[in-house]
Parts: structure tokens; sequence; C-alpha cells
């Protein structure tokens, strides 16, 4: 078992992360969740609950827990304002107050939905992650970002509010579907690129179905994400911009595509394209692009895009991105693999449009797209 403790404010408690393989199904989970609360809404989408969450519920009760399951259905679309206001009336309906602890067990969705539900419930309730997908693992439930969509645009609502544990098992991984396995899979590629190049390396030899490398990446994904938060957890120094490597390729895709891709893919293309303006950029070497490419194509993503995509299309989709000043794109540059250029604390830039109109004809030459 691996415990790494996260301190993102010095004035906040720290989280505990814990990385263990059974971990929930063991008596180590109970044992820490006794120390939070007297009693828990464990929280989940119904897919998660049919897996892990009723049993979970079960074996707890077994260890003497007092606690209830709340569930909503799957998908982005329940990350909203109305389903969180939907499960904060059916908590009040059964009078739980501010001593309750909150669960939120399942993927990105579950903990940044049931993570902002916390931030705001009875001005605050003590929250554990319990991520069940790769990304929910080695992303989303690190860091502290909560929140929701709106009709206007992703997490456009939202707190700072970290977990007080996070409870990663790896062994719930088994019985993820490919698609949700290659979205985590990008972000660990990006880990890699942006800041070790040990994990890169080990990536190399990486099986999904070897628990020996995936505990490994996990812990090492984990203890990037975590480092990087910690440096800058309110996003307001300009290190934490490094973890959008890839994104802003990426974000411009989605739009396009009206979210069709997975983000996984987009976000895979984006690193390739982002990797090869770095190269052009002068500043990633021509070797290293060529290795990180074929990192990258050996991983099952399926890289391929409609017409939509046009490059005029992409310029304008940029202006959205957050790190775009004066409606110019800028993007989070390699130095090498394994490290980004600083910036003088910005870590990212603009770049020469001949640069980005070369990298976007490259994108869609290899692609798909339309010229
Ligand atoms: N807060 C952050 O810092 C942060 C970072 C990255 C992503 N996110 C957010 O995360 C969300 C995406 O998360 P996600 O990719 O985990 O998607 P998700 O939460 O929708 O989960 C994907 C699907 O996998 C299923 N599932 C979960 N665990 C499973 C398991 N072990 N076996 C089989 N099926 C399982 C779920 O039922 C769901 O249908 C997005 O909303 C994104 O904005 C947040």
């Amino acid at each position: 078992m691996k415990k790494i403790p996260l301190t993102l404010k010095p004035s906040h408690k720290p989280s505990e992360i814990i990385i263990a393989d059974h971990f929930l199904f063991s008596d180590g989970a109970a044992k820490e969740l006794r120390k939070l609360a007297p009693h828990f809404a464990l929280c989940c989408d119904e897919a998660v609950a049919k897996l892990y969450g009723n049993r979970w519920m079960e074996h707890l009760k077994k260890l003497g827990l007092n606690l209830s399951l709340f569930t909503f259905p799957p998908g982005e679309q329940e990350k909203c304002r109305e389903r969180k206001a939907e499960l904060e009336d059916r908590l009040q309906s059964q009078k739980f107050g501010r001593d309750t602890g909150l669960i939120a067990m399942g993927g990105g969705v579950a903990t940044d939905l049931i993570g902002f539900l916390a931030s705001t419930y009875c001005r605050g309730a003590p929250l554990v992650f319990v991520p069940t997908t790769l990304l929910g693992m080695v992303d989303a439930a690190i860091g502290g970002k909560t929140g929701v969509n709106t009709r206007f645009g992703k997490n456009l609502i939202g707190t700072f509010y970290p977990a007080e544990k996070i409870f990663i098992d790896p062994s719930v991984l088994s019985s993820l579907p490919e698609s949700e396995w290659t979205n985590g899979a990008a972000e660990v590629i990006k880990y890699a690129l942006i800041r070790s190049y040990e994990l890169f390396e080990t990536l190399k030899k990486w099986k999904p179905e070897d628990p020996l490398y995936l505990g490994k990446i996990i812990h090492e994904s984990v203890m990037i994400k975590a480092q990087i938060v910690e440096g800058d957890y309110e996003e307001k120094l300009g290190l934490r911009r490094i973890v959008n490597f890839g994104h802003t390729i990426a974000h411009a895709l989605e739009l396009l595509e009206d979210y069709r891709l997975s983000h996984g893919q987009a976000v895979a293309m984006g690193m390739l394209v982002e990797g090869y303006i770095s190269m052009k950029m002068g500043n990633l070497a021509e070797p290293s692009w060529a290795k990180m490419e074929k990192l990258i194509r050996t991983f099952p993503f399926i890289l391929k895009l409609s017409a939509n995509v046009t490059k005029a299309n992409m310029n304008t989709a940029f202006a959205l991105d957050k790190k775009a000043t004066g409606g110019a794109a800028r993007f989070v540059i390699l130095e090498k693999i394994g490290a980004c250029h600083p910036f003088s604390g910005e870590y990212c830039c603009e770049i020469p449009k001949a640069v980005l109109d070369g990298a976007l004809d490259w994108m869609i030459e290899n692609f798909g797209g339309k010229a």
C-alpha cells in the first residue's frame, strides 16, 4: 500500500491518497472512513453501483459502518446543476446534515459532481473520492477541482474543494471498457511527456493487463499530478498550465466534432500536433519527436477526423481556449521528453502563424479533416 499526502494550501488539512490493490474490499477502507464521519452517503452512477457500489456498501455495513447509497444515471450530461440540486434534495429529505460524509465513487463525472455538491452542502461536508476509471485515478480525483457543465460550456460552475481521502484500488479497472482505458492512457502519456522520462520508458513496456506496471504507472502519474497541483493549486501561477499539453488542439477538435470524439482520442491527436509544434519551434529535438510519435501510435487511439475540422474552424475555436490572450492561442511547448519550456513562469506561449499553419496542415494530412 502507498500513502501519498497532498497539501494543496498551507491552511488546508492535507488530503491523503491511498493506492493499493483490493483496498476497497479489505478492512482498510472502513478503518479510514471511521475517522471522518459517523455516517456516509455513497454516491455513484447506476453502472458503477451495479459493478461495485452495492457490493461495497454491503461490505462496509458488515464492518459496522452506517451508510446509504445514492445513485444517478451515468454520462457526462449528468454533470449539471439540475442533478446536483436533485441529489441535494434527496440528501436533505433523509435529514443528512453537515456531519454526513459524502463519498463519490466512479469516474470524473462522479468526482466532479459530488465534489461540487460536498463543497456547498451545509457549507462543506467531509468528502472522499473513490475513482474507478483510469482517468479518474490519475487526473480528475487529484487536485481539488470540482464542478458542473452548463449549456454555455464545460466545467463553468465549480469550486476548489479537495477530498480528504482518495482511495485508489487499481483492481476495479478490470471491468473498464477499452474506450475508457484510452481516455486515461492519453493523460498518463501526457504526464510522461511533460514531466517524466522514466514514466515514458515504463510506458514503452506497458500492457494494460499487467498489474505490476499498472500500479507503477498509476502511482507515478498521481505523484506528477500531485506535485503540479501542490505548486499551483488555484491555477494562479502558470505551472498548472502544463497539464494542458495537447489540450489546446484537443479542446478545439472536441468542439468541432461536437464531442463525438472521445477525450482520449482528441488528446492523443492534440499531443501529436503540439509535439510537432514544439519540434518546429526548435525546442524539441527531432529524434525526441519521433520517439513520442512512435509511443502514441502504439496505443489503440483512433486517430481520425471528419471534414468538420478545417484550419479556419480550428483558428476560431482556439480563441475559446482558457490560455488564449486577445483571441490568440497559446501552447504548452515541450523542451524534451519529460520537460516543458517555462517561458518565465507562463509555461505557454503564442507561436508564429506559419508554425501553427504548418502543424494544422500536418494534422489534416495525417488524420483527415479538410484543408
Ligand atoms: N476535476 C478535474 O481535475 C478533472 C480532470 C480531468 C477530467 N475531469 C472530468 O472527468 C470527466 C470524465 O471522467 P471519466 O472519463 O472518468 O468519465 P465518466 O465519469 O463518465 O466514466 C465513464 C464511464 O465509465 C463507467 N465506469 C466507471 N468506472 C468503471 C469501471 N471500473 N468499470 C466499468 N465501467 C466503469 C461509468 O459508469 C461511465 O459510464 C469529465 O467530466 C471531465 O471534465 C475532471
